[in-house]
């Protein structure tokens, strides 16, 4: 029989490889709770409408990357309903944010997220069909202060303690702003027409953009047709005012914080929600997929899912990119397995009952501990504990109705007589 394997882009994560992963989340935990953000789980499916109309068609993401399926009518009263594993979280948590009249409060909503998110793409480094994101939004009534740039820099500070409180070294902060919704129009007809002497030259997806939304042309990561696309026009050029006066802002309130940043007038992001302020963390070591994270504002997306007027701003970091990032940064200091505080041999299996007791004590008594088995020789005992712990504690007849333990610590190869009552307190130490 064929053996079965995880599917392609997906992965099992396994200790201690966990541990880092829990190390990062328990971080980010940490820091969204110093800026008063609070957890939000949406579901892992949605209406695929929600995507459609909040990521935007057009979009690589929407048009050929969502892992969609006909979830069929199971009795006369239900309609069959197509469904989409998310692909990204901003459009659920914006849908949860209407659906739940959270602007009602008239208060700004920080929500934070940790979980996998779905995209058919081309597995390789960095890049896999399930993924991990952390992401944050903020997101309100216009009058609770949420169309504010000092919203916008409040977030990216927060991003730049975050990565650095994780240990990211090393990280570039790319920014821009990608103007109103009737900015972006405007830049989409100087777009068209600079396209249409040349587009000819270019790949048939830019043709194709050229004339659905010329935009998504500076996505285009085909080589030959990057010398094209340094040519076109750049959208700077077709902000407004008040966009300008935003952005403005937005660097004003980063060089007052220390928050270093470098413009790229090209980053427009690949999905179809963005409005004005819009960045991306990269990341040297990373190689291809060197974004370890992205987001911007969305003032409209609300109303484009058919919900109040609620601007907004948010991030989303790739959880795999960070560990990976984080292992090439440790890999020279090879890390030691990790060490429980005791490994309990019992000597015999007329003592594994007992021996659980004891376990159960220590445990208690918060430390950490490894069970062994009475069917094991003493030799063998010792071997498996060395492997996973500081100390072996011998449990037989003898230590059993004594009450005295004998205790050998693999550090310093001593062994020691402890009365049971003391036992937690000395492995502490
Ligand atoms: P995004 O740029 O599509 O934005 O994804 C954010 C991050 O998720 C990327 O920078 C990358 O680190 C990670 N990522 C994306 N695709 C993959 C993949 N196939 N494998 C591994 N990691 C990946 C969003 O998702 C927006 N929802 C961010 C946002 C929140 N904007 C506003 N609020």
């Amino acid at each position: 029989m064929a053996t079965l394997k995880a599917v392609r882009g997906t992965r099992d994560l396994l200790p201690p490889e966990t541990s880092l992963w829990n190390r990062i989340e328990t971080t980010a935990r940490a820091v969204f709770a110093r800026y008063n953000f609070g957890e939000i789980r949406t579901p892992i499916f949605e209406d695929t409408g929600l995507f459609a109309r909040g990521v935007g068609e057009e979009t690589d993401i929407v048009s050929k990357e969502m892992f969609t399926w006909e979830d069929r009518a199971r009795a006369a009263s239900e309609k069959p309903q197509s469904l989409t594993l998310r692909p990204e979280n901003t459009a659920g948590v914006v849908r949860a944010y209407i659906e739940h009249k959270l602007g009602e409060s008239g208060q700004l909503q920080k929500l934070y997220y940790i979980g996998p998110q779905f995209r058919r793409e081309r597995p390789q480094k960095g890049r896999y069909r399930q993924f991990w994101q952390i992401g944050a939004e903020v997101i309100g009534p216009p009058s609770a202060g949420s169309e504010s740039p000092l919203r916008d820099a409040e977030v990216l500070e927060m991003l730049a303690t975050l990565l650095d409180e994780m240990g990211i070294a090393g990280w570039t902060l790319e920014l821009n702003s990608v103007g109103s919704a009737a900015d972006r129009a405007r830049y989409n007809d100087t777009l068209r027409t600079a396209l249409e002497p040349v587009v000819a030259r270019m790949c048939v997806d830019c043709q194709r953009r050229a004339v659905t939304n010329p935009l998504r042309v500076l996505d285009c990561k085909v080589p030959e047709d990057q010398p094209i696309i340094a040519t076109l026009p750049v959208i700077a050029d077709s902000l407004d005012e008040e966009s300008k006066k935003h952005i403005e802002a937005v660097k004003e309130a980063l060089d007052a914080a220390g928050v270093v940043y470098t413009l790229n007038p090209r980053l427009v992001r690949g999905l179809d929600y963005y409005t004005r302020t819009t960045f991306e963390f990269t990341h040297g070591g990373l190689g291809a997929q060197n974004a370890i994270l992205g987001g911007g504002r969305y003032d409209g997306l609300s109303e484009a899912i058919g919900g109040p007027k609620a601007p907004g701003i948010g991030f989303a970091m790739g959880l795999d990119r960070l560990v990976l990032t984080l292992q090439a940064q440790e890999s020279d200091q090879k890390s030691a397995p990790p060490q429980v505080d005791a490994y309990i041999a019992p000597l015999g299996e007329g003592l594994n009952a007992a021996a659980l007791k004891l376990a159960r004590e220590l445990r208690r008594g918060g430390l950490s501990v490894e069970l062994g088995d009475g069917s094991f020789r003493l030799k063998k005992s010792f071997e498996s504990a060395d492997r996973v712990a500081r100390k072996i504690v011998i449990l037989g007849e003898d230590e059993l109705s004594s009450g005295i333990l004998t205790v050998k610590d693999f550090a310093t190869g001593t062994q020691t007589k402890v009365p049971r009552v003391e036992l937690t307190e000395f492995l502490k130490n």
